[in-house]
């Protein structure tokens, strides 16, 4: 998708939430393809260390900031010709925590950055965005596999972990609004468990949890009975997937599902990571209400269908669930050893 936003043909790119795990993979991602790069991030769950590789890069700015800062959003975009909008609460268990500022945070400044897009397409000035979505938009549909124009089923409102699901649908109909109404070119992708290098366990993903726990010894927890079922994609395959897809004509106003399409069971899973590791650790089950809270639900199979995805870009994975397992490993023994 060509930009007609800079006349001296610069590539200049803002990544909102550009200190995060997966953001912080596209920033480099971005800047090898020659991109000039700025970031927005308010490191409330990234950290400015993700940066450490590219932050002496020339090319390279950081904005230590909120995406809801109108003032400092206004001035990036005047600055770039595409942008990125992965800023967001991300993960079940901080929207437990926090349901209020999940709700805003993944909202509110998406409305605001689709405002300010809107504003440059009126004036000729057509900056491209590719808006990151979930696999939760999908809510507990029953069927095998997801495919992008399946209906939405979303538990009652009294469950708060449903609400990270329906800001992000939220967000999703604010940019295809805007596409579709006023032309602001927008990709919509919806990621599915995305693991790899710098995420982190703390809100409760689940690989980084796992890994982090056999290189400690400790036993691995495993929610309810383990048979879950996910698919799990490298980040530098989602990375080059989203930096195609906005490459790609076909792509505007379209949505996408984006991962993996190999399933694999989180005991399945467990015992993989403890397989290479250490196999004499154990593992405990664990209820979702000592997990979480009395009324959480859970999804039990999400598995997408990525069909529009590969016919689009032509779309490979280079990391099946063994290189991404030694990959995740290295990392974290690595993190380990630096203290
Ligand atoms: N990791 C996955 O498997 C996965 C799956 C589905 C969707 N996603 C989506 O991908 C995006 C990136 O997720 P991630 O896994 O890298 O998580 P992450 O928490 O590492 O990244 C989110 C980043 O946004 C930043 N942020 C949050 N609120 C902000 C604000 N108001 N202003 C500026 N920055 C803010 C955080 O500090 C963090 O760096 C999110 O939009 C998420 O919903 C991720």
């Amino acid at each position: 998708m060509e930009s007609q936003a800079n006349p001296s043909n610069a590539k200049r790119a803002l990544v909102t939430g550009g200190a995060g795990f997966i953001g912080s993979h596209l920033v480099e991602a971005l800047l090898a393809e020659g991109w000039q790069v700025h970031v927005i991030d308010n490191e409330s769950t990234g950290r400015a260390e993700n940066l450490r590789e590219v932050r002496d890069n020339s090319h390279f700015t950081y904005h230590q900031g909120s995406v809801g800062d109108e003032t400092l959003l206004r001035n990036v975009i005047e600055q770039v010709n595409e942008v990125y909008h992965l800023a967001a609460a991300v993960g079940v268990g901080l929207i437990a925590e926090a349901p209020l500022e999940t709700i805003e945070t993944n909202i509110f400044p998406t409305g605001l950055l689709l405002s300010l897009l809107r504003e440059h397409t009126a004036a000729g000035r057509k900056i491209p965005l590719f808006l990151a979505s979930t696999s939760e938009v999908y809510g507990k549909n029953p069927l095998e596999r997801w495919t992008e124009d399946e209906d939405l089923l979303f538990g009652p409102t009294t469950r708060f972990r449903w609400a990270y699901g329906m800001s992000k649908a939220i967000d999703e109909f604010i940019a295809l609004a805007s596409c579709r109404q006023y032309g602001v070119p927008v990709v919509v992708g919806r990621f599915f468990n995305v693991v790899g290098p710098r995420q982190v366990g703390h809100y409760g993903m689940v690989l980084p949890r796992f890994v982090e726990a056999a290189l400690a010894s400790r036993p691995l927890t495993v929610h309810d009975n383990g048979q879950q079922v996910r698919c799990f994609a490298h980040v530098r395959d989602v990375a080059r997937g989203v930096l195609r897809l906005m490459r790609t004509e076909a792509a505007v106003g379209q949505v996408f599902n984006i991962g993996s399409d190999q399933p694999v069971t989180i005991l399945e899973l467990a015992r993989r990571v403890i397989a290479k590791i250490d196999p004499s650790l154990e593992i405990r089950f664990q209820s979702y209400k000592e997990a979480y809270s009395e009324d959480f639900e859970d999804v039990r199979r999400r598995i997408p269908n990525i069909e529009r995805l590969r016919q689009t870009i032509d779309f490979d994975l280079d990391y099946d669930l063994d290189r991404i397992l030694d990959d995740v490993i290295a990392w974290t023994q690595e993190k380990r050893a630096e203290g």
